[in-house]
C-alpha cells in the first residue's frame, strides 16, 4: 500500500486534535450489499472509514477517543473466524488489527452493544456522520440511551451530537504525498487503458467491446475495479449524461465518447476523451471539439492557488458560449447569454468536482457563501462538453447527435497545477495520427 499505516495514524491524531478532549467519534465500515440471492456486490469500504483505517473489511466500527489515556484508537471488528475463512476469505481479527492497523484496542463487533456505551459514558459530544445511515444512526442513539437509562446513578451521556463530516471532509480535501502517488498510479493506468480504446476503435464494434478493452487494462494496471461505471457512448448516446448501457453500435461516422477511471488503492482516476469511431473527424465534429478543446484548456489554465473553485467553471463557460455564437448555434451577445444561461442547453453541467477517495470526492466548495480558494494538495477535475441532441430546435442539422467531452484530472500545486492524466492525446492530429497507426 503507498499509503502507510504512520499516515492513517496521523489523520486520526489529527481529527482528535480538532475534537477536543472530551468527546468521541464513531465512524461504522460500510457492509456488504446484496446484488442478486447468496451473491454480494464486490465490497467497497466506506471512504471516510477507510481514510482513518485503511481496513478493508466490513462489520467494523471505528472509535477514537481523544486524551483516553487506555487507549484513544479502539477498532470492533470481526472475530477470526476458521469455517467463515474458508469460506469467504481472511479476516484480520483482533490482534493483528492493534498491530497491523495501529489500533490501541479491538475488540470483537458483537461485543460493541455492552462496550461502546461505557466509553461513551462522561463524553460531553459524540462526533458522528448522522444521515448516512438510518440503522447506525439508531444504533447510536440507542448506545447514548443506554447511558441516559443510568442518569440516577451517576451516568452522564453526551449531549452533543457534532457533524464528523465538516473536519474530517476538510481534511480529505487537501492530498497528501502519498495520496498523490496512488492517484498519479490510478490517472497513469486510466490514460493506458483511454489510448487502448482508442486504438481497439473501429466500424462494426460495439460500445461493449471498448468497455471489455478499458475494464481489462485497469486489471493489468492492477486496479481491479473501475472508480465508476465507464460511459462508453457512441454517436447519440454521448448526449445522454450518464449512459451506461455500453450495448449499442459503433458506427462509422459517429463519435465515441468514453468517460472511464480506474480506482487504485481506494483512489478514483475520471478520465473522458471522444474521438471519431472511424478515425477522422468530420468537419462539423471537429469544429465543436476544437471549441471544448480550447474551453478545457482555458478551464485548467484557471487551476492554481489564490484562484477560486468557480473560476475554471466561468473560463470555460465563456470559451463555450464563444463557440456557440461563432458556430451560429446561439444567436446573440456572449455575456448576454452567459448572464440568462442560454449555453445551458448545449452545457448543462458543472465543469468538475473534486476528486479522491471518492470520484465526486468530500469538501465543500463554498465557505461561508463565497467559492472555496484552491490550495496546493486538491485535486479536481475539468470537464467541460457540448451535447447537442437531435431534434435541438434552431439548430442545425449538422450538429446533432454529437455529444462531446474532454476531461482530466489536475492536481493544485504551489505554482499553479499539474494535469495528471496527461497520458491520453486530446489535440485533433494527435488523436488522428494514433488512429491511424492502428
Ligand atoms: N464520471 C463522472 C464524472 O465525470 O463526473
Ligand atoms: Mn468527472
Ligand atoms: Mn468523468
Amino acid at each position: 500500500m503507498i499509503v502507510k499505516p504512520t499516515e492513517f495514524a496521523r489523520r486520526r491524531k489529527k481529527l482528535m486534535q480538532h475534537m477536543g478532549r472530551n468527546s468521541i467519534a464513531i465512524l461504522p465500515s460500510a457492509n456488504e450489499q446484496v446484488r442478486s440471492r447468496d451473491v454480494n456486490f464486490p465490497f467497497r469500504q466506506d471512504s471516510d472509514f477507510f481514510y482513518l483505517t485503511g481496513f478493508d473489511e466490513p462489520e467494523a466500527v471505528l472509535v477514537l477517543l481523544p486524551g483516553r489515556k487506555q487507549g484513544q484508537c479502539i477498532l470492533f471488528n470481526r472475530e477470526k473466524d476458521p469455517i467463515a475463512e474458508i469460506w469467504h476469505g481472511h479476516r484480520l481479527g483482533q490482534e493483528a488489527a492493534t498491530e497491523t492497523l495501529g489500533m490501541d484496542d479491538a475488540f470483537p463487533i458483537g461485543d460493541i452493544d455492552d462496550i461502546l456505551p461505557g466509553l461513551m459514558e462522561g463524553r460531553e459530544s459524540i462526533y458522528f456522520a448522522l444521515g448516512n445511515n438510518p440503522e447506525f444512526d439508531r444504533r447510536v442513539v440507542g448506545w447514548r440511551n443506554t447511558i441516559r437509562d443510568q442518569v440516577s446513578r451517576g451516568a452522564s451521556p453526551p449531549g452533543e451530537m457534532i457533524d464528523l463530516r465538516h473536519a474530517l471532509h476538510d481534511m480529505r480535501l487537501i492530498k497528501s504525498r502519498a495520496e498523490i502517488k496512488a492517484m498519479k498510479v490510478a490517472a497513469q493506468v486510466s490514460a493506458e487503458a483511454h489510448v487502448a480504446a482508442m486504438q481497439r476503435c473501429a466500424p462494426g464494434l460495439t460500445e461493449l467491446d471498448i468497455e471489455a478493452e478499458l475494464l481489462y487494462r485497469f486489471a493489468r494496471g492492477d486496479c481491479r475495479h473501475p472508480a465508476y461505471p465507464a460511459i462508453v457512448a457512441a454517436g447519440a448516446n454521448a448526449c445522454i449524461l450518464h449512459y451506461i448501457e455500453n450495448r449499442g453500435p459503433l458506427n462509422d461516422g459517429d463519435l465515441l465518447l468514453i468517460d472511464a477511471g480506474a480506482e487504485y488503492q481506494g483512489y478514483a482516476a475520471d478520465i473522458s476523451r471522444t474521438f471519431p469511431v472511424n478515425g477522422r473527424f468530420t468537419e462539423p465534429q471537429k469544429a465543436l471539439y476544437e471549441w471544448v478543446l480550447k474551453a478545457q484548456l482555458a478551464a485548467i489554465k484557471a487551476v492554481k492557488p489564490g484562484n477560486h473553485w468557480e473560476q475554471p467553471h466561468e473560463a470555460a463557460v465563456r470559451v463555450l458560449t464563444e463557440g456557440l455564437v461563432e458556430l451560429g448555434i446561439l444567436k446573440g451577445e456572449v455575456e448576454q447569454l452567459i448572464e440568462s444561461g442560454a449555453y445551458r442547453r448545449f452545457y448543462m453541467h458543472k465543469t468538475g468536482h473534486w476528486i479522491g477517495l471518492d470520484v465526486h470526492d468530500v469538501g465543500d466548495y463554498r465557505i461561508h457563501g463565497e467559492p472555496r480558494v484552491l490550495e496546493p494538495g486538491m485535486v479536481l477535475t475539468i470537464e467541460p462538453g457540448y451535447y447537442i441532441p437531435a431534434g435541438s430546435k434552431g439548430v442545425a442539422k449538422k450538429w446533432w447527435d454529437i455529444g462531446i467531452r474532454i476531461e482530466d484530472d489536475i492536481l493544485v500545486t504551489p505554482d499553479g497545477h499539474e494535469v495528471l492524466t496527461g497520458g491520453v492525446p486530446k489535440q485533433v492530429d494527435d488523436i488522428e495520427a494514433m488512429m491511424a497507426a492502428r
